[in-house]
């Protein structure tokens, strides 16, 4: 299956995460922190540090490394605290 983000289109296998699919098209860093602009990507894997968030779907704030890839997705790099449809 296919998803797309920052506009080119990303493959990933049923049930593998956004974050683990970014890592085996090659990315490393798909976020900015919100006061230094500093990169940030995966680095618990698990949930908790909160490093790897993603804009699914027009949705921020939504950690790459828990959310499972789907076909179609429109996943966006997030800035900060997060821009999107949904953003409050
Ligand atoms: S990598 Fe830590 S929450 Fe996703």
């Amino acid at each position: 299956m296919t998803f797309s983000f920052d506009g080119k289109e990303i493959e990933a296998e049923p049930g593998q995460s956004i974050g683990a699919a970014l890592i085996a098209a090659g990315y490393r860093s798909w976020r900015t922190t919100r006061h230094e602009g500093a990169l940030r990507g995966v680095f618990c894997g698990i949930g908790v540090c909160f490093d790897c968030l993603v804009v699914v779907n027009g949705r921020p704030n939504q950690r790459a490394c828990l959310t499972d890839a789907r076909a179609g997705d429109r996943i966006e790099p997030q800035e900060g605290a997060g821009h999107g449809e949904f953003a409050c």
